[in-house]
């Protein structure tokens, strides 16, 4: 018992170093002080259909707190999508989650990023690219093409920090809902879903 508390306290502490460093290299491409807590993670999670058999689709999967929660939720590792710019965490990605599909790329550019995937239609999007960082037409036209990939009704959810949708309204293209506000998160976190409209 006390091992496992031992290995659980070094995991984190680990992950938190990691993300640090990552911070410290590209403070606009990592977007936050420390990793996603496990609380937000389940909740983004938790939009995801297992039953639909479709593959989801994660973008800046960052130290892969989100992606493990994908995992626990009953997504098999080899049906998940997930595109990492940083190179760092991309290796280490691949090291610690067997058979997911790791891509290093960039989530901007999905149409070359995505590779065999291209085509491939998702269940959902578990978005955690730190969108205030990009220009609000990027943001607009990342959105549109996460949503031409996934079925009509299902969501887009994103992460972020401010009070407001990182995405602005367009209601003749889009719904925005308002998901979760999440306190147990540094900073307090903010869940925010996107459907076609
Ligand atoms: C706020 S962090 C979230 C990380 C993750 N939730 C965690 O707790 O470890 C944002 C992540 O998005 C990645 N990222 C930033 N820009 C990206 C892009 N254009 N394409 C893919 N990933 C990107 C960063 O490298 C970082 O891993």
């Amino acid at each position: 018992m006390a091992i496992r508390l031992k290995e659980r306290f070094e995991k984190k502490f680990d992950e938190e170093i990691r993300f640090f460093k990552g911070m410290m290299q590209g403070p606009k491409t990592v977007g936050a002080i420390v990793p996603t807590s496990s609380v937000t993670a389940k909740r983004m999670a938790s939009v995801i259909d297992v039953k639909s058999g479709l593959p989801v689709l994660e973008l800046g999967p960052g130290t892969g707190v989100i992606t493990k929660q994908i995992l626990a939720r009953g997504v098999p590792a080899d049906k998940i999508v997930s595109v990492e710019y940083s190179e760092d965490f991309y290796r280490r990605l691949v090291e610690d989650y067997a058979d997911v599909n790791f891509i290093h790329g960039d989530a901007f550019d999905l149409e070359n990023t995505l590779g065999r995937f291209s085509d491939q239609t998702f269940d959902c999007v578990i978005c955690a690219v730190p969108m205030l960082s990009f220009p609000m037409e990027a943001r607009i036209r990342l959105l549109e093409d996460l949503l031409s990939r996934i079925p009509e009704g299902r969501p887009v959810v994103q992460i972020t920090y401010g009070p407001v949708s990182p995405i602005i309204a367009k209601p003749d293209r889009y719904h925005i809902q308002h998901f979760d506000f999440v306190v147990r998160n540094i900073p307090p976190a903010q869940l925010w879903i996107y459907r076609k409209a």
